[in-house]
């Protein structure tokens, strides 16, 4: 007998939507039949999907609790669909070593979802090879951003990451997350969307990716090191069509954000819109939908960087850069299913089955033997974005009053977390994902 049965339209990679039964047994995915028995049973109206894996948001913790700690942004991750987050490692202090990575498991163990933490790529992680291999990925801030901990040289970045891929196993096949922007930090003392846009621009975020493609080319002549086959290099937030295409050419992967493809620098939307890299012109975010549509873009990630509404609503100049969106990544790109600008599968694959792929955990699909993590959105639920309604710490969202979908039901590893829209999950339920792909995590039968 399963521990608990989900019943209605469940949507099956490759299959298209069958109307039965998910039945879930010890957190995992135990049969997909027509009629299934379980000590409990919840009938969903809506489409019952994998869960969403967002594999880039900043949860704060440690050092800036004010604007969000694990605990409520995974709450806001759950309220959004999400089930899994990554974390990234510019915090106070950073997470660049062993200890500071087992001081980050240590507080993340509050989470109320599924939760990896990523490393940051400096000289020191060179030494520091068993904080490599324990981390979920690594995140390389090549370039200037806020907080940020590493450096933008390709050849010692690309050198240090064949070092340690070349030290141990363990640290091969993890994703390498890469902020691409070439540059000193000229451009943070813009005054507006369209000088920071004009000051931080798309060149300098192209040629950030040409000269780390073409290091990794170059190692690879040299060495016979292929780093681009030992780790799964993906560009973060990338903001213009153009940069996915050169990001493309070099065989790396692309993310993209919600508010690369919602927000633009025509929107009055002053220091709140301020995010490194920029918002862009009306044309590049259109540009970067047909990308996203025609399918060369990899994942949708929230990049969810809360910062007080207090924080944000100063001189344009001061205002540091960073927008949340983890609540509102699957809400506001389900709503464009339904107006039937993403086809359904597509939308699976950006928010939920390429990320899990590349992190190498066994999520992001209905499958037996699979997490039972699963999100259920009904096409008939739209309403607007509003920030007091939103579980982030940081209490405001740049998408106040967009159309959205929010799910119903959500669920992590079989627990419920999400019902009629409300949070009923526990703090503590998340489980740290390792990415460890020589340890077979990920390698389970699909
Ligand atoms: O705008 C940004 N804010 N870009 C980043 O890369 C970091 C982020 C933050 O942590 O606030
Ligand atoms: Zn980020």
């Amino acid at each position: 007998m399963n521990d608990l049965v989900v019943e209605g339209k469940i949507f099956l990679w490759s299959r298209g939507i069958v109307e039965g039964c998910v039945g879930i047994k010890n957190g995992r995915i135990a049969e997909i039949k027509k009629v299934a028995r379980g000590e409990e049973k919840i009938r969903c109206r809506g489409v019952i999907l994998p869960g969403g894996v967002d594999i880039h948001v900043h949860m704060r913790e440690p050092g800036m609790t004010h604007k969000e700690d694990f605990y409520t942004g995974t709450v806001a991750a759950a309220c959004g669909g999400t089930t899994a987050v990554v974390d990234m490692p510019n915090t106070f202090p950073p997470t660049d070593d062993l200890d500071s990575l087992r001081e980050k498991k240590r507080l993340a163990e509050k989470s109320a979802v599924d939760y990896g933490i990523m490393v940051a790529l400096t000289e020191k992680l060179g030494s520091q090879v068993r904080a490599a291999e324990e981390a979920t990925g690594i995140k390389w801030y090549y370039g200037t951003t806020t907080g940020a901990v590493g450096w933008g040289d390709a050849k010692k970045g690309v050198s240090v990451l064949a070092y340690i891929a070349g030290q141990s196993d363990r640290c091969q096949g993890k994703l390498l997350t890469v902020h691409a922007e070439k540059g000193d930090g000229t451009g943070d003392n813009a005054r507006s969307l369209e000088e920071h846009s004009r000051m931080r621009s798309v060149e300098r975020e192209v040629e950030a990716v040409e000269a780390i493609g073409n290091t990794v080319k170059k190692a690879g002549e040299e060495t016979k090191r292929d780093v681009n086959e030992w780790f799964v290099f993906n560009i973060a937030h990338v903001s213009s069509p153009m940069t996915v295409e050169t990001a493309r050419k070099h065989g790396f992967r692309t993310e993209v954000t919600p508010h690369h493809l919602f927000l633009d620098t025509g929107m009055a939307l002053g220091p709140l819109g301020k995010v490194n890299p920029p918002l862009r012109s009306k044309a590049e975010r259109m540009g970067l939908w047909k990308k996203l549509v025609s399918g060369e873009v990899d994942v949708v990630a929230s990049d969810h960087a809360p910062h007080t509404f207090e924080e944000k609503n100063i001189d344009f100049p001061e205002a540091p850069a960073g927008l949340p969106g983890v609540e509102t990544r699957m809400p506001l790109i389900f709503y464009e299913v339904k107006r039937g600008n993403l086809d359904l599968e597509m939308f699976v694959g950006l928010v939920s089955r390429n990320p899990a792929k590349m992190l190498g955990v066994p999520k992001g699909e209905i499958a037996i033997g699979l997490d039972a993590d699963l999100a259920v959105f009904s096409f008939q639920n739209v309403s607007r974005v509003m920030g007091e309604k939103l579980h982030s710490k940081c209490g405001w969202t740049p998408f106040e009053g967009f159309n959205a979908i929010f799910p119903d039901t959500v669920i992590c590893r079989g627990g419920v977390v999400v019902r009629d829209g409300e949070f009923v999950g526990e703090r503590g339920w998340g489980k740290y994902l390792g990415g460890n792909k020589a340890d077979g995590v990920g390698e389970r039968e699909h």
